[in-house]
């Protein structure tokens, strides 16, 4: 019923959305994953929703129900996180890269519980592929919208992320004030530079996002 009062700013467009963590196995019982809730990345697909859009979701391992009115993808890894967003981007307008993906994947995961003794235990790592950057550097791209939680430095890591991944919009926020919680406090980073959004729940910080991304969007697709 929401959706119903909100100014249709995608009305016509495809919109794709990653969201969650990922997990990477290591063995039957056990993985490698990062902090992340999900809930920034639902609220991004529910306002997208709201506003006019057809919305995908690509979601790794959350709690959370899916929006109304929303195609929910599952996956697990990044490697399947990949697959899903490769499969679906044709035709996409718009890819929103909110999901907290494993830089890394454990190279040789075990089938069998691996049993602990009194030794060191190593695990190899590999780097896993940067999604985000991959949908962003092919020949006539979607609009890409990034998203950088950072520790420390916000501004100028955000910004050379933004650089470096060749993003209209990248969506800065300190990672102490996001995980987890229900309200946040971000900062937008386009070519105009940066727009500091008040602090506010999820839910009202995610139509934000998108009133200011349809206005950039129609600005490169007049
Ligand atoms: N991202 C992605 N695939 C990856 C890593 C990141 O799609 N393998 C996307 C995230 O969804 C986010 C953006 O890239 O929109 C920035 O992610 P972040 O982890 O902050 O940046 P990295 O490039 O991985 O750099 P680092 O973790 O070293 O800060
Ligand atoms: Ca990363």
């Amino acid at each position: 019923i929401q959706a119903l009062f909100q100014p249709k700013f995608l009305a016509g467009l495809k919109l794709l959305v990653t969201a969650g963590p990922t997990f990477e196995r290591i063995d039957a019982v056990r993985g490698i994953t990062n902090s992340s809730s999900g809930k920034m990345g639902y609220a991004i697909a529910r306002a997208a929703f709201e506003a006019g859009a057809e919305v995908t979701l690509i979601s790794g391992p959350t709690m959370l129900p899916t929006p109304t009115g929303v195609r929910r993808i599952d996956t697990v890894s990044a490697q399947d996180m990949l697959a899903a967003v490769n499969g679906e981007i044709t035709h996409q307008d718009i890819f929103v890269s909110v999901a907290a993906v494993a830089d890394y994947y454990v190279l040789n995961p075990s089938e069998q519980k691996i049993k602990k003794d009194a030794h060191i235990l190593t695990l190899e790592l590999a780097p896993n592929p940067d999604i985000l950057a991959n949908v962003a550097s092919v020949a006539n791209p979607p609009f890409c919208v990034g998203f950088a939680a950072e520790s420390e430095n916000l501004l100028e890591f955000a910004e050379a992320k933004r650089r470096r991944k060749k993003l209209p919009l990248l969506v800065a926020n300190l990672v102490q004030t996001a995980i987890g919680a229900d309200d946040n406090e971000v900062i937008l980073l386009d070519d105009d530079g940066q727009h500091r959004l008040p602090r506010a729940n999820k839910s009202d910080l995610a139509r934000s996002i998108v009133k200011h991304m349809a206005r950039l969007y129609n600005r490169y697709h007049p």
